[in-house]
């Protein structure tokens, strides 16, 4: 039997969009679920998906995919890469499997709600191909990072990182569920899909594939790349939705839900893929620094899209230009010298050759960040370790939730602002400003110091903070991933 082709048949399949005649309209898409106010109903008829796809096809295509990672990944089982990987290498992955997996689950749901409120029936379609991609994503993850259990409990964070009270997770976890989880399908979109997708998820997908190719670990390269391949592919379900905006003179809002989202994305990237990509991978390893990929995607690639569609730049841009070279070497000074809080032990990655990369790639880094670690790395010298681990908790963002930090003696500040009584600190201006946008949405969550200095974490020391983490219940917390032997250099000199 001849078959049509997809083109002949699928506009007048995938419509299948009727009046409503038992309920209004508003009860089957009330705004607060759909998010269509101010967007007339026969705009909706215009919503063209971006990309066009049926079932089979969608089946076939994610089939191919997951063959081609999961045979990959059982073809390299013998070569022992884990062992023998540098012990930075296995900390990327520590920190990746913790901090992703479940997430994608949430981005499933998140898909979900497409389904059921997206008011144009090419949305929910592409909405239900997505939801499923984003399921494959969690599965494949928490089943290649098993794959370790038994050679190292933390990565049993794969599986239990985000049901804990850990600080990072708490970041991720509070700003998944601001952008996935607590938005409307259209803002949601908007914000996962245009501004987080479009511009960040190539950062982790495909910057960090290099740097595993590079190390040897092509499982690890194959995973991620077969995901970035769908990510690619429903990031652009919000692109439709911003023109919807933009065409009904909603432009302020789009606007405002990019720069929300496009900030909140860049601050825990900046820990995710920051970390990894200039102080864990081995040095020969690294492909190029966190500030050149970000220059690529994020700088150049989404302001290009944002031109294209007729927005502006965030107000933000100089903010996150001069962040660049700073957020992250706060963020790892930081987790670093809090190790015994993290599921993973941080790389230092300031070892001669690598702090000349640094001063390299970021002009300066000696003179601010490398004051810090010429301490850290006099107190090892001396083998005062003690002295290298903080004995006191760290002033957090009440949006971010992640440390404040900024360039020492440079630019280091707390940005704070009082709300029906209660001091909230920020970790820039621009975190300030979104928790200004909406303060109803914000400001009843407690972060972790919030939490410790109300007594609702006990006893109330730093053991009973690690519990409340899940440090020492899971997984004991992070050391040094090279067990200071990066410090023998600056040893020898000294003693020398
Ligand atoms: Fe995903
Ligand atoms: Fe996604």
């Amino acid at each position: 039997m001849a078959l049509l082709n997809r083109s002949d048949w699928y506009d007048i399949a995938r419509d299948t969009e009727w009046t409503p005649s038992y309920i209004s309209k508003e009860e089957l898409f009330p705004s607060g679920h759909s998010g269509g106010d101010g967007i007339p109903d026969e705009m909706w008829c215009t919503y063209d998906e971006p990309y066009k796809i049926t079932y089979s096809e969608y089946v076939r295509t994610q089939r191919e995919k997951d063959a081609g990672a999961y045979s990959v990944k059982a073809a390299l089982e013998r070569t022992d890469m884990y062992n023998r990987a540098d012990p930075g290498w296995i900390s990327v992955l520590k920190e990746h499997y913790g901090a992703v997996p479940v997430v994608e689950y949430a981005a499933g749901l998140q898909e979900s709600r497409y389904v059921r409120w997206g008011q144009a029936p090419g949305m929910r379609n592409m909405g239900t191909f997505g939801m499923l991609d984003e399921i494959r994503h969690a599965q494949a993850q928490l089943y290649f990072a098993h794959e370790y259990v038994n050679k190292d409990r933390q990565f049993d964070w794969a599986h239990q990182a985000m049901k804990t009270n850990n600080w990072g997770v708490l970041a991720a976890r509070h700003f998944f569920d601001d952008m996935l989880m607590s938005r409307d399908a259209i803002s949601t979109s908007i914000m996962a899909n245009f501004a987080f997708e479009t511009a960040f998820t190539n950062l982790q997908f495909i910057g960090l594939t290099a740097d595993a190719v590079n190390a040897g670990d092509h499982t690890f390269a194959k995973l991620i790349q077969s995901i970035q391949s769908d990510e690619a592919r429903h990031a652009q379900l919000g692109t439709p939705l911003v023109t919807m905006l933009l065409e009904s003179g909603q432009k302020a809002k789009a606007q405002r839900l990019i720069d929300i989202a496009l900030w909140r994305s860049w601050r825990l990237f900046g820990v995710l893929t920051g970390l990894p990509m200039d102080y864990y991978v081995p040095l020969e390893n690294r492909e190029r620094s966190f500030k050149e990929f970000m220059e690529e995607w994020v700088i150049d690639q989404f302001a290009r899209s944002l031109d294209d569609l007729g927005l502006e730049k965030p107000w933000y841009w100089d903010i996150l230009l001069r962040d660049l070279s700073e957020h992250h070497h706060g963020q790892q000074l930081g987790t670093w010298s809090w190790r015994p809080t993290l599921w993973w032990s941080p790389a230092a990655g300031v070892s001669p050759d690598e702090r000349d990369w640094l001063e390299e790639k970021y002009p300066g880094w000696n003179d601010t960040f490398g004051r810090c670690w010429d301490v850290l790395t006099e107190n090892l010298v001396n083998d005062n370790e003690d002295k290298t681990i903080p004995g006191t908790l760290p002033i957090i963002c009440n949006v971010s939730n992640l440390p404040i930090v900024g360039t020492p003696n440079t630019h280091l500040h707390d940005y704070s602002l009082e709300f029906n009584g209660r001091l909230y600190h920020f970790g820039s201006e621009v975190d300030r400003w979104i928790f200004q946008q909406d303060p109803d949405r914000y400001s009843a969550h407690k972060n972790l110091i919030d939490r410790f200095l109300s007594g609702e974490i006990e006893p109330m020391d730093l053991g009973g903070v690690l519990a409340y983490m899940g440090i020492g219940v899971l997984s004991d917390g992070g050391g040094d991933a090279h067990k200071y032997q990066w410090a023998e250099n600056y040893r020898q000199k000294a003693a020398a």
